[in-house]
């Protein structure tokens, strides 16, 4: 299991610590989250705190966008040193167009899918995509309550991905703890946010080795 702690629960006054924190433990990604106050009611941060994390670590930056039209900002998230950069389905008109972009960029393209998102919108880019991130939660805050839907739909997502001969990450974000993170291992999920489950134990590198062991 891929497990990628969102730095959304981490303590902003001291991000060289908690990213140092991450770089001592089995994480193989962090998972940065960034909203605008459009596409969701909630504003995180931008630019130079992503920046800032790149300076201080080695490991694979999962770059979320909660963004109207990211279409804008590609560039400037490789620039800043994205890797992954996953973009919603909800907020691009043109998703082949951006997928590629991403792409040329020299970054792996994500897609992200809303709870009530169908899986079957991604039939036709399946081949092409690096990752699917399925939302357990409606995006926009951390620590609320998973899905339980999202486990199935892991599962049907795993048989499209079968069925288009498609290569793609499915990662699952929103409510990941041990309990739910087994039932998403089970389903076929191969990468886990964890957010406050993360940052809110007493010690956050065991449980992400917890994670990880799932
Ligand atoms: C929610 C974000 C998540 C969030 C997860 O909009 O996309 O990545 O940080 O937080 P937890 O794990 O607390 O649900
Ligand atoms: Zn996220």
């Amino acid at each position: 299991m891929i497990v990628s702690p969102s730095v959304l629960s981490c303590d902003f006054a001291n991000i060289q610590r908690d990213t140092e924190m991450l770089n001592a433990s089995v994480a193989e990604w962090l998972h940065i989250d960034v909203m605008d106050g459009v596409f969701v009611p909630n504003i995180s941060f931008g630019f130079p705190v992503l920046q800032a994390i790149r300076r201080h670590t080695q490991k694979t930056l999962d770059v979320h966008l909660m963004i109207a039209n990211p279409d804008a900002y590609l560039e400037e998230f490789k620039k800043a040193g994205a890797d992954i950069l996953t973009v919603h389905y909800e907020s691009c008109t043109h998703l082949h167009r951006t997928i590629s972009r991403i792409q040329e960029l020299g970054m792996k393209a994500g897609v992200a899918l809303n709870p009530h998102t169908p899986i079957e919108v991604l039939s036709e880019v399946a081949k092409q995509l690096d990752l699917v991130l399925i939302m357990s939660v409606n995006p926009g805050f951390g620590g609320q309550k998973f899905i339980e839907a999202a486990t199935d739909k892991v599962a049907r997502l795993k048989a499209l991905r079968t069925k288009h001969h498609a290569n793609f990450i499915i990662e699952v974000d929103g409510g990941v703890n041990l309990h739910t993170g087994a039932q998403l291992a089970a389903a076929g999920a191969d990468a886990l946010v964890a957010g406050s489950f993360v940052f809110g134990s007493e010690n956050p590198v065991q449980t992400i080795a917890e994670l990880k062991a799932l």
